[in-house]
C-alpha cells in the first residue's frame, strides 16, 4: 500500500496521538511488543506511544551497537527512567564490528548494520521475549529516499521487498511512517517528551558508521566519536539543523613539530534544513571554523587537515554515507 505523507501544516498532534494509541491497541490485541530506541525524536515517541498503547506489554531496548556517539546509551536510558520507562541495554558491540570487518562500500556498511540489527540482535530478543512485533520509528523521507534508492535507509524493509515475518518471525509496525522530521517533533512535544529530546538534532540509526568513510572499525570508530564530540560542543549554539563530524578515508600530509605527518582528515558538516530533504550548509563565521580546525587539530589524535562541507543537498547527502 503506498505511504501518504502527512504534512505538518495539516497534522492535528493530539488527534495524531489518540488515533495511533487506537491503532496500536487493535493490532497488537493482547500480544506482546517490543522497540529499539536509539535517542532519535522519531524512536523516542515511539516508544511513548508503544508504552501508552500497550503498558507492561510494551518492552523498549536500547541496542548499545558501539556505534553511538560518548555516553550516549547511559543518557537515554536516564532521560527514559525519569519518564518512567524502564528501558533495557543490550551490549551488541560485538555483533555489530564483526558484521563490518573489512567492509568499505556505503551501501554493503549500511547492509550489514541492518542485518546485525534486525536479524542477529532483534530475532534473538522476539524468540527471548516472545513479542510478535516490533516497532519502530521509520519516517516518510526514510521511506522516499530508500524508494527512490538514493540511501538505504537502516530501518526500511518492506519497501526494499523484505517480509520481516517471513525472514525474522516478527511484524514490524511504523506508526509515524506518514510524517518527516517536523511533524514528528510536533507530536513528540504533544505527547510529552522533553525538549531536550525533541529538539534534539537528528542522529541516524547507523549511528557514527554514516560518518566513517571506509573501513569501520572500533578505533576509527574511537577517532571519530571524539572528532563528534567537540563538533557538537561548538556547534550545538548554532541554531543548525544538524551537525556532524566526517572521518575520511584518506590520509594527507601535515606538519607535526616541525617534521613530516601523515595524518587524518576530519570534514565538519553544518545544515540547515527544515525536513532533511534538502539543505544548505549553515553560513558558520570564520572564528568558528577557526576554533573548530584548532580544536580537532589538537584534541583528536593524528587529526592534520579540518575541511568544511559547503555544498548543498542535493547533490551532497547529509550523511557521508
Ligand atoms: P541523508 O544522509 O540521507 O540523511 O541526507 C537524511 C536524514 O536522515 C538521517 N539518516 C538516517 N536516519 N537511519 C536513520 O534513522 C538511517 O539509516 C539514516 N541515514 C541518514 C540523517 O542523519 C538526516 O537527518
Amino acid at each position: 500500500m503506498e505511504t501518504k505523507e502527512i504534512a505538518l501544516e495539516e497534522l492535528d498532534a493530539d488527534k495524531f496521538i489518540a488515533e495511533k494509541i487506537e491503532d496500536i491497541s487493535s493490532n497488537v490485541g493482547n500480544g506482546l511488543a517490543i522497540n529499539a530506541l536509539s535517542g532519535g525524536v522519531d524512536s523516542s515517541v515511539v516508544t511513548i506511544l508503544g508504552h501508552k498503547a500497550l503498558g507492561n506489554r510494551f518492552k523498549t531496548y536500547f541496542i548499545d551497537n558501539a556505534l553511538m556517539r560518548e555516553g550516549e546509551p547511559q543518557y537515554i536510558v536516564s532521560i527514559f527512567k525519569d519518564l518512567g520507562v524502564t528501558v533495557e541495554l543490550i551490549d551488541a558491540e560485538e555483533i555489530f564490528f564483526k558484521a563490518l570487518k573489512g567492509l568499505t562500500d556505503p551501501e554493503e556498511k549500511r547492509e550489514a548494520i541492518t542485518r546485525s540489527f534486525y536479524k542477529d540482535v532483534f530475532a534473538q530478543l522476539v524468540e527471548e521475549t516472545g513479542a510478535r512485533y516490533l516497532f519502530h520509528g521509520t519516517n516518510y523521507t526514510d521511506v522516499e529516499e530508500t524508494v527512490a534508492g538514493i540511501k538505504r535507509q537502516h530501518n526500511i524493509l518492506e519497501q526494499l521487498g523484505i517480509d520481516p515475518e517471513k525472514m525474522y518471525g516478527y511484524k514490524v509496525i511504523e506508526p509515524l511512517i506518514q510524517l518527516r522530521k517536523s511533524a514528528i517533533r510536533k507530536v513528540a512535544k504533544s505527547i510529552g517528551l522533553p525538549e531536550e529530546l525533541y529538539n534534539r538534532p537528528p542522529f541516524p540509526g547507523p549511528a557514527l558508521a554514516t560518518r566513517v568513510i571506509g573501513e569501520v572499525t572500533p578505533e576509527r570508530v574511537r577517532i571519530l566519536r571524539d572528532a563528534t564530540k567537540t563538533v557538537e560542543e561548538e556547534l550545538s549554539n548554532s541554531g543548525a539543523f544538524q551537525y556532524l563530524a566526517i572521518l575520511h578515508d584518506d590520509k594527507v600530509t601535515g606538519i607535526r613539530e616541525g617534521k613530516r605527518d601523515y595524518g587524518l582528515q576530519i570534514e565538519v558538516r553544518c545544515w540547515e534544513s527544515t525536513d532533511a530533504k534538502i539543505g544548505s550548509p549553515t553560513r558558520l563565521s570564520w572564528d568558528v571554523l577557526d576554533q573548530l580546525a584548532d580544536r580537532l587539530t589538537t584534541e583528536v589524535p593524528g587529526v592534520v587537515s579540518v575541511t568544511y562541507n559547503i555544498t548543498k543537498k542535493p547533490p551532497s547527502t547529509i550523511e557521508a554515507i
